[in-house]
């Protein structure tokens, strides 16, 4: 190469052009990074949010929205409701909540009491639940929020008979959807003195959660179980039943069977505290393609709306939420969502994040206990930067404004109620998308699997 051609292309790679230099598509850069990071370590790769790479989603449907066919409703002079009730099958006391919008378990260990605190706090001011996970429940959670829904998990981590009482529901955790079929994890950095205290293990020591419950291996047993959790709670309060999403029609109707008063259907892009990377990225189905087999499964036995489900993974704002609603959700939840609300990301901390070798937007070493922002932490100085007054306020106005979105794109297409959405309101803008979520692709009638669908 001459002197000028070397000059040449560091001008080019000074302007961010690598020509002549090709990626490979199949062992891009990031692939190349992890397969020598596995080299060096030889264990694989823990981390926290959801996957990352792109699978079908939300974004691959639209609204028809209203025109000669259908008339739109005025966005400031008529109403367009959002209130939802949760639990109407069997319990005394099902929960009445203002907005379809929910806060999914997060744990008291991956997350510090404060940022617990806030989401209460964020919750409570729109009328909407939040709910505890693995390691129990905090005093200040219970008090910051109106409405609390209690996990049972198969840890049984932090698990408290009289917190029950206290709860407002009742979670049965049997999976999540960033990991279904397995286990939770909570590394040593993070077992401080309380959260060792509240779940009766050593400090310091890396905590592996079960992937099933010790006491029941079947739907008949999971029958049995919750049975025991309603006599506990009187009859009063709704059973939820948790799964991640995977052979979602079976689940959805043996959790029915087993008595669930509500299903939480997670999606593969569902968030986590702390999971190897691989089952992350590689177990469980898009949202997207779980919610119209929850729906086939209820409807078939007469449970649509009876049993109200709740499904979450990868919702990120107003739209998110309808086109869930639109598909026959009852309400969504979110954890990633909630969490960049309360600050987690902040571009204000970029030199906390660029200390331990992250960058805002990118950060997702949860489980290592350094969050900057003092969300996903358990040391005292850090969590002592996170302010549960102003993180509620976030999420307060993030909780407002995916209601607002939502209600707008209802009023769009004629809705008085935001659950008067339907899968006739979308049209998906890709083959996959349309076969998932059985509505038409974009222009046509045509719903992949379904023959003879006219336009
Ligand atoms: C920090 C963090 C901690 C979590 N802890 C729990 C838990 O203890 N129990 C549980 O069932 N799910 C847990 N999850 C999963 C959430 O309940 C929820 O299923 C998921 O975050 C929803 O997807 P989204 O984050 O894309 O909104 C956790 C998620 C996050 C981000």
């Amino acid at each position: 190469m001459t002197e000028f051609d070397t000059i040449t292309k560091r001008r080019y790679h000074q302007a961010g052009w690598h020509p002549g230099l090709r990626e490979s598509a199949t062992f891009d850069r990031n692939t190349i990074h992890e397969i020598q990071r596995a080299a060096r370590e030889g264990i694989y790769d823990i981390r926290g949010w959801g996957a990352k790479r792109r699978v079908p989603h939300f974004d691959d449907l639209l609204f028809l929205g209203a025109s000669v066919s259908r008339y739109p409703l005025e966005g400031y002079r008529e109403r367009c409701d959002t209130d939802v009730v949760l639990g109407t099958r069997y319990a005394k006391k099902p929960l009445h909540i203002d907005i379809p919008i929910t806060i999914a378990g997060m744990s008291f260990g991956a997350l510090s009491a404060p940022a617990k605190e806030a989401l209460g706090r964020g919750a409570s001011a729109l009328g909407t639940s939040t709910t505890t996970g693995d390691g129990g429940m905090t005093p200040e959670e219970r008090q910051s929020s109106k409405t609390l829904v209690y996990q049972l998990l198969p840890s049984r981590y932090g698990m408290n008979p009289d917190d029950l009482r206290k709860a407002d529901a009742i979670e049965v955790v049997v999976g999540q959807g960033a990991k279904p079929g397995g286990g939770g994890m909570l590394l040593g950095q993070k077992i401080s003195d309380r959260v060792a205290d509240m779940r009766d293990l050593p400090k310091g020591i890396d905590q592996r959660s079960a992937c099933r419950h010790p006491d029941w291996t079947g739907p008949d047993d999971l029958e049995i179980k919750i049975e025991e959790l309603r006599e506990i709670t009187d009859w009063e309060k709704p059973i939820f039943i948790k799964i991640g999403a995977t052979r979602t029609y079976f689940d959805v109707a043996l959790a029915v069977k087993a008595g669930a008063d509500v299903i939480v259907l997670d999606g593969m892009q569902g968030g986590t505290a702390a999971t190897q990377d691989v089952f992350i990225e590689h177990v469980g189905i898009p949202i997207l393609a779980a919610i119209p087999q929850a729906v086939e499964s209820l409807r078939e036995l007469g449970m649509h709306r009876e049993v109200q489900l709740i499904v979450s993974g990868g919702i990120r704002n107003g739209a998110d939420a309808a086109k869930a609603l639109a598909l026959g959700a009852d309400a969504v939840s979110i954890g990633v969502g909630a969490l960049i609300a309360l600050g987690d990301n902040s571009p204000e901390y970029e030199e906390g994040y660029e200390e331990i070798g992250s960058s805002a937007g990118y950060y997702d070493d949860w489980h290592e206990g350094r969050d900057p922002v003092g969300i996903s932490t358990q040391d005292d100085e850090l969590a002592a930067r996170f302010d549960p007054e102003l993180g509620g306020r976030r999420l307060a106005n993030y909780l407002r404004t995916m209601t607002l979105e939502a209600q707008t794109l209802a009023r769009a297409c004629g809705k008085s109620h935001v659950h008067n959405l339907e899968p006739e309101d979308l049209v998906a803008l890709t083959i996959e998308a349309a076969a998932m979520a059985r509505v038409p692709l974009a222009g046509t009638g045509w719903i992949p699997g379904r023959e003879g669908a006219g336009a």
